[in-house]
């Protein structure tokens, strides 16, 4: 199955690319201490490198986010279905998500993080797909992609893959 993979980041790609974002989330959450919250599943090894990179007093919490019509554009959307635990109101947050696709997943968390009137409430992703339409929404990200679906370092195809440590596109045929 691995030999249908062709390689896109290295362990040490996605290292630097991780100690990049922690340091400008250091500069801009400097004093404070931020709730960190993991869109599940997909972020669940870049949170967990991130949350260790970040030299600062922080709290973690995860929601869970559904996608649907993932292809038909008309009637896309998404769907909380395990919500966070942690109060944020008043709070600094940094939502730590794996990739923005279409900006779909964003947009819907912002909103509904929003209604719970953090302080501050910026957005985090270890990829972002060349022409995202939430690109802006995005204050930090590692890596900017083009086409072709990637797996490893959390991301999955059909739940598989998510333990690959390293970054993947699946190559045509799959
Ligand atoms: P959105 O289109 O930005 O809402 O992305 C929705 C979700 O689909 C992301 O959070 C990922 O979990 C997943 N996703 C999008 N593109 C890929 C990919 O290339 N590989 C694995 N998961 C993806
Ligand atoms: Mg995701």
């Amino acid at each position: 199955m691995e030999n249908k993979l062709k390689l896109i980041a290295t362990q040490g790609e996605i290292r630097e690319a991780v100690a990049k974002v922690a340091s400008a989330i250091q500069r801009d959450f400097k004093g404070k201490t931020p709730v960190i919250i993991g869109v599940l599943k997909g972020s669940f090894v870049f949170m967990a490198d991130l949350a260790r990179a970040l030299d600062m007093p922080l709290e973690v919490d995860f929601i869970r986010v559904s996608s649907y019509g993932m292809n038909d554009s008309s009637r896309k959307g998404a769907r909380i279905t395990k919500d966070i635990e942690i109060d944020i109101k008043g709070r600094h947050v940094l939502v730590v998500e794996d990739i923005s696709d279409r900006g779909v997943t964003v947009e819907k968390v912002l909103d509904h993080l929003n209604g719970k009137n953090p302080a501050v409430l910026k957005l985090c992703a270890l990829l972002m797909r060349d022409g995202c339409e939430a690109a802006s929404k995005v204050d930090y990200f590692g890596k900017t992609i083009g086409k072709g679906f990637v797996v490893g370092y959390g991301l999955d195809y059909k739940e598989r893959f998510r333990n690959l440590p390293a970054l993947y596109v699946m190559k045509d045929g799959e």
